[in-house]
């Protein structure tokens, strides 16, 4: 669909005197395609030409001659809408698809450009939350999507595994523990002595202290604490890596907040240097009241440094290591705060490529009411949820397929996809409410809607039984009922460049839901295996292509799809 898009913006620009290129981007598809296949938009041009949107819209509706590929120009709201030749961008787009198959939609935008992206980054000695899910599902899906678009991608897993909540465990495993409970079930006792320690040091300032001491020793490097604290983080490891598995996820480089430990003086050093720090009743601080912000706090009275001097340092060092087109940070909205004072920081301190940080920020999880925090002991584990959800999924599969083979594997991908989608399908800096009946819904806008749409086309492609033909009678094609389903074919390459613009993997997931409507709704009317064989090649051959960009897509979102469910 691209090459109409160029046609449109190339004929907008014989008759505004703007460059196409310019123009091209300001195109956009009406959501029914019954409102043409792509709109102008004229409310920018009547900024600067002083007009009536609908004044200039008519105007160049009437001047477009139709030739080529568009069949029908008319002007409706202040917009020029464009119908183009179904017949040939049917052919185009089923071509294109049949040729290039799952690399489809890839392309050439991002070549020699790095993408550093900061995700999942759990916190060690805690259950892995939805919130780090959540974090993991976006990130994930933009490392898959850049790449696809020619990025060289970097994946870091910041683990929050330093502070001074590892001296405070500490304390509290010297006092409490229990080496038994810890190897039977590690995270949860490991959580338990937290609470406790919490609890405990609100009316016990003593103890508070005892946390310090430890993680000062821990940060000097005392071999007795740094083992502790190395088994409790090889625990948390396991649990964690047992879930990035079974999501098929993972990462280039695991550095955690510990990893900067030693490269925390560095920075410090620097932010003096350039007179940026100042101390503040003890504690070392960037001044930040200039920008209505509160300070960024580097040390504290006791000298510990703080989650803010190791993101600093983490910045600096994805910088010198991977000079990054963009470094992103997948983390909850109840941290903009923290990533604006950062980045200002990085910008006083010089460094010109802050400008390149983006905070993609995303809303809460939660189940009913219950906002997912791990502070209020008020939590909901991941592993929990898988085990529900595959539990759940098994059911509906043995409604209504009880013959089918892989019935556990099965079960698993969809609730792994019924999860992650929930978590992709909604755009990120919106909340979600997560309730099982409606994500697992294989009729509702979910992931396993999607993927019962695209087994059901493999089952299809099964019974079809032979090698799909790429060259077939397109004028077959050309009706109102298979248009809406090429049409989002064809769009599904710049839906992919908009999502990388705009880190809203959701702009995937929406058009994936249209895309199977669209399908579904040619699939209701239509038989696609019929006697007569033209018209069946060229249905299969529209067939295979919504399967290839349904499974695709899911890929992109980092969802897998059954052949059979
Ligand atoms: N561990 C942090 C948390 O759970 C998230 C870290 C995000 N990444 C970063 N570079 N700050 O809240």
């Amino acid at each position: 669909m691209e090459s109409f898009k160029e046609e449109i913006a190339k004929k907008l620009a014989l008759k505004t005197g703007r460059g196409w290129e310019e123009l091209v981007k300001t195109i956009e598809v009406p959501p029914q395609p019954e409102f043409g296949d792509f709109a102008f938009p004229c409310h920018g041009l009547a900024k600067v030409m002083k007009k009536n949107p609908a004044v200039i819209a008519a105007e160049l509706a009437a001047a477009i001659t139709v030739v080529d590929g568009i069949k029908k120009v008319q002007a409706a709201a202040g917009y020029v809408n464009f119908w183009v030749d179904r017949s040939r961008a049917s052919r185009e787009v089923l071509k294109n698809i049949f040729g290039e198959g799952a690399s489809y939609g890839s392309s050439k935008v991002g070549e020699g450009k790095t993408i550093a992206i900061d995700y999942s980054s759990p916190n060690i000695a805690k259950h892995f939350g939805v919130g780090h899910l959540r974090s993991t599902a976006i990130g994930h899906s933009l490392y898959r999507i850049y790449r696809k678009l020619g990025y060289k991608t970097v994946g870091i897993n910041h683990l929050g595994d330093w502070g001074t909540q590892f001296g405070q465990l500490i304390a509290a495993f010297k006092k409490w523990g229990s080496e038994e409970k810890l190897s039977e079930v590690p995270i949860t006792h490991l959580f338990e002595l937290y609470v406790r320690f919490n609890k405990e040091a609100k009316e016990n300032p003593a103890l508070a202290e005892e946390g310090r001491s430890w993680f000062k020793k821990l940060e000097n490097g005392d071999a007795e604490t740094r083992k502790l604290w190395q088994h409790f983080k090889d625990l948390s490891l396991k649990e964690f890596e047992r879930i990035y598995r079974a999501l098929g996820i993972s990462f280039d480089y695991y550095w955690g907040e510990s990893f900067y430990n030693d490269k925390i003086e560095r920075v410090i050093k620097l932010l003096e240097e350039k007179k940026l720090s100042r101390l503040s009743e003890g504690a070392l601080v960037v001044d930040l009241s200039a920008y209505d912000m509160p300070p960024l706090l580097l040390r504290k009275k006791d000298e510990a440094t703080l989650y803010s001097t190791r993101d600093l340092a983490a910045a600096i060092l994805r910088w010198e290591q991977f000079q990054f087109d963009r470094s992103l940070y997948v983390v909850n909205v109840a941290q903009d705060l923290h990533f604006k004072q950062l980045f200002k920081t990085l910008e006083l301190a010089g460094f010109d490529w802050s400008s390149r940080m983006v905070h993609v920020s995303f809303g809460w999880v939660k189940f009913g009411d219950a906002v997912m925090s791990t502070r209020e002991g008020n939590i909901v584990f991941l592993k929990e949820v898988l085990e529900k959800g595959i539990e759940l999924a098994e059911k509906t599969i043995r409604e209504k397929n009880p013959d089918l083979k892989d019935l556990e594997k099965t079960a698993r991908m969809i609730a792994e996809g019924a999860i992650m989608f929930a978590d992709l399908s909604t755009r990120r800096h919106k909340d979600i409410t997560f309730r099982w009946e409606e994500v697992l819904n294989f009729e509702g806008e979910t992931g396993p809607y999607l993927q019962y749409t695209h087994a059901r086309l493999a089952s299809l492609l099964r019974k079809y039984g032979k090698p799909v033909k790429g060259e077939v009678n397109f004028d077959l094609l050309s009706s109102e009922r298979v248009w809406p389903a090429a049409r989002q074919l064809g769009n599904f390459p710049s839906t992919l460049l908009a999502a990388a613009e705009a880190y809203e993997p959701s702009f995937i997931a929406t058009h994936l839901l249209d895309l199977a409507k669209a399908f579904n709704a040619f699939y209701q009317t239509e038989r696609i295996l019929t006697d007569d064989a033209a018209a069946t090649d060229a249905r299969i051959l529209l067939c295979s292509c919504v399967k290839t960009v349904l499974k695709e897509g899911l890929y992109l979102l980092g969802i897998e799809s059954p052949e059979e469910m």
